[in-house]
This record gives C-alpha cells, sequence and structure tokens, in this order.
C-alpha cells in the first residue's frame, strides 16, 4: 500500500466538479484517508509550489490556487503514486488521455483541475504539509 496527495484544484471546485472528481477517485480503487475543504493562503501556495518559483508561470499559478477553495486528499492504494497521475491524465488538458480528471474537467495547462505528487518522497513531503501524521492511518 501506497499514500499520495491530490488536490481538487480552485476551477474544478467552482465549476461544481469536485464530487464527480471524488466519483472517479473512488472508481480507481483509492481510499480516502483524510479530505479537508480549504481556501490555500499566498504563503501556503508558494510555499507548496516553490521547486517552480524561478518559473515563468509561478505568479499565475499562485493566483490560480488561491482564487477560491480547493479540496486537499490523502489517498491510498497500490502504487497510489503512479496511479493517481495516470487517473488524473497529462498536465495539459488537451494533451490528457480520455477519461481523464484533467481531459474531463480541466481548461488549459495552467487550469487543469487536479494535483498529484509526482514521487512517494514527495507525497509524504506534500502530506506532512496538510495532514496531521494522525489523519494518515
Ligand atoms: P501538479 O504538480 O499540479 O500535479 O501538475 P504536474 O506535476 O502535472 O505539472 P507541473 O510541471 O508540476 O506544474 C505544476 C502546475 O503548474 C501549472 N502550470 N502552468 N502555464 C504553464 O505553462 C503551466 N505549466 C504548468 C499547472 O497548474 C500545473 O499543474
Ligand atoms: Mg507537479
Amino acid at each position: 500500500m501506497q499514500k499520495t496527495f491530490a488536490i481538487i484544484k480552485p476551477d474544478a471546485v467552482a465549476a461544481g466538479n469536485a464530487g464527480n472528481i471524488l466519483a472517479l477517485i473512488e472508481k480507481s480503487g483509492f481510499k480516502v484517508l483524510a479530505m479537508r475543504m480549504q481556501r490555500l493562503s499566498r504563503a501556503e501556495a508558494e510555499g507548496f509550489y516553490a521547486v517552480h518559483k524561478e518559473r515563468p508561470f509561478f505568479g499565475e499559478l499562485v493566483e490560480f490556487m488561491t482564487e477560491g477553495p480547493v479540496v486537499l486528499l490523502a489517498l491510498e492504494r497500490e502504487d497510489a503514486v503512479a496511479k493517481w497521475r495516470e487517473v488524473m491524465g497529462a498536465t495539459d488538458p488537451a494533451k490528457a488521455d480520455e477519461g481523464t480528471v484533467r481531459k474531463l474537467y480541466g481548461t488549459n495547462v495552467g487550469r487543469n483541475a487536479s494535483h498529484g505528487s509526482d514521487s512517494p518522497e514527495n507525497a509524504a513531503i506534500e502530506l506532512a504539509w496538510f495532514f496531521r501524521a494522525s489523519e494518515l492511518s
């Protein structure tokens, strides 16, 4: 069993797609260990995406991630990190496979409906950023 961290981003929450995405997560065999709806502060969004701070889209990304509430999720299943990235689809919804979260609910490469950790190591860091250890078992 492996854990990963997911965010239903502000575009998807505002469009009323959080429930559909949660249903897809459950149908894909994930156990939801923890879940919270919250509006990220600027500091939280900047810290969370600090790895991208030199990228030209960083300002836009922080604006987007703080524009409204998100849903934070701790997910568990076998091979959770890779499987959730597969269910999300490619970063750019135009390049994402049919039936993926980003194809179904994303708008463009920036406003792409969901986040997923990119490695088990980063999943552990990201889960610890948003959840207490006691919420993750
Ligand atoms: P994420 O971290 O959100 O799961 O997405 P990812 O791994 O598929 O993509 P990453 O390269 O880590 O980019 C993080 C987020 O930044 C926004 N982005 N905008 N305007 C652009 O060219 C651009 N490129 C990336 C997206 O919201 C992307 O998910
Ligand atoms: Mg990423």
